[in-house]
């Protein structure tokens, strides 16, 4: 009888995760501190989205070094020095233009190589991760430097209680590399989708075209990211629930067989609506938004790093991602979780890295 957590003999090319790397800026915001600041509780924050604590970048601290940080890390727990190509996934970038992604391979110091970033909001990463492999299997590149790295505490309105409790800064990175679709940590397939006809529900509605076309003056406020949680919430279900069952069905993937899903960190009660609806088991289901908070495009990789060093990942696990955020946007992908050692700086957690 065939293993189902072992593909069989599969030569087809694919792109393989070889090394993975994360930071977290050193200051931790607790909700207790939130909570002096705006009328917001622990109890609310802890009970509606199952969030602790996130961490926020100090003043001058900008995305593109948060995404040096955890890009050298993950470029160390690969064992390279060098890659083909360069991308970043952001919805904070350091500057409108250019993108920041060049600047992050100048800093280290990976040449004058292809650097461009992807702006796909929550569901970055994945879309980072399909981008990358395209490269891979283009023959573009045999490796590539993905990056998922925010800082949305540069992005959200102080007096916004629906989502200044919510979002935290971090990066986190891995390196893919040209390789067999039957190794562990091969890319087996992706869904992605979107629907910009509810582009709305998240938004930073100032300082694009958009509004400057219109000859609108620049309105700080504008400047704001702005979102409609509950509809945002249900949309989150769905698309992750239907990306993913639409991805293991062309795997042939039943959902009690996925040894670990790893959705986009924004509530643990979507994660959960995710796992119900995908007949996942609730304890299959990474979580570390409680320490984290939502990080956005950098959410996936911290999640993975996180359960890696817990223990809670092991190689050989069959492994699900899958993502949903702004655009709308969202995507999925699945793995064999390969035997790589992350290299992850948690500031308030102990390092689990070792050379
Ligand atoms: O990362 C991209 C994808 N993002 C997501 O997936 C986020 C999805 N949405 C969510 O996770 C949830 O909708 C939130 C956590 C954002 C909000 O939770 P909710 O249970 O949907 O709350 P709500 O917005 O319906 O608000 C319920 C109540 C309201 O008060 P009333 O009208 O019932 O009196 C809010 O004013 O909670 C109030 N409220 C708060 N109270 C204390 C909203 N935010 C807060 C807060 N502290 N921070």
């Amino acid at each position: 009888m065939t293993d189902p957590h072992r593909p069989e003999a599969d030569a087809r090319p694919a792109a393989v995760l070889r090394g993975l790397g994360t930071f977290l800026p050193p200051r931790v915001v607790t909700n207790h501190e939130l909570s002096e600041r705006m009328d917001t509780s622990d109890e609310w924050i802890r009970t509606r989205t199952g969030i602790r604590e996130r961490y926020w970048v100090e003043p001058g601290t900008a995305t593109g070094d948060l995404a040096v940080e955890a890009g050298a890390r993950a470029l160390k727990s690969a064992g390279v020095d060098t890659v083909d190509a360069v991308v970043l996934a952001t919805t904070t970038p350091d500057h409108p233009c250019p993108a920041t992604a060049p600047w992050v391979a100048a800093r280290l110091g990976l040449g004058r190589v292809p650097a461009y970033d992807i702006a796909a909001v929550c569901a970055g990463f994945v879309y980072a991760l399909a981008n990358a492999a395209g490269l891979i299997l283009a023959g573009v590149a045999d490796r590539v430097l993905v990056i998922g790295a925010e800082t949305y505490s540069s992005i959200l309105d102080p007096a916004d209680r629906n989502t200044a409790v919510i979002f935290g800064d971090g990066a986190g990175a891995v390196v893919l590399e040209a390789g067999r679709a039957d190794e562990p940590g091969a890319l087996l397939g992706f869904d992605l989708g979107s629907d910009g006809g509810q582009h709305d529900l998240i938004a930073i509605p100032g300082g694009g075209s958009r509004q400057r076309s219109g000859g609108n003056p620049p309105d700080p406020a504008g400047s704001y990211f702005t979102m409609q949680g509950k509809r945002v919430f249900v949309q989150a279900v769905t698309s992750m629930g239907g990306s993913s069952r639409a991805l293991l069905e062309r795997l042939g993937w039943a959902g009690d067989t996925v040894d670990r899903l790893v959705g986009h960190q924004a509530n643990v009660r979507i994660l959960h609506a995710v796992a119900d609806d995908l007949g996942i088991d609730r304890e299959r289901a990474i979580v570390n938004l409680d320490r984290v908070g939502n990080t956005s495009a950098a959410s996936i990789p911290l999640a993975l790093a996180d359960a890696a060093a817990a223990g809670d990942l092991r190689p050989g696990e069959r492994v699900l991602l899958t993502a949903f955020g702004g655009g709308l946007a969202w995507g999925s992908t699945a793995l064999v979780w390969p035997d790589i050692n992350p290299n992850r700086h948690h500031p308030t957690r102990p390092e689990r890295w070792t050379p």
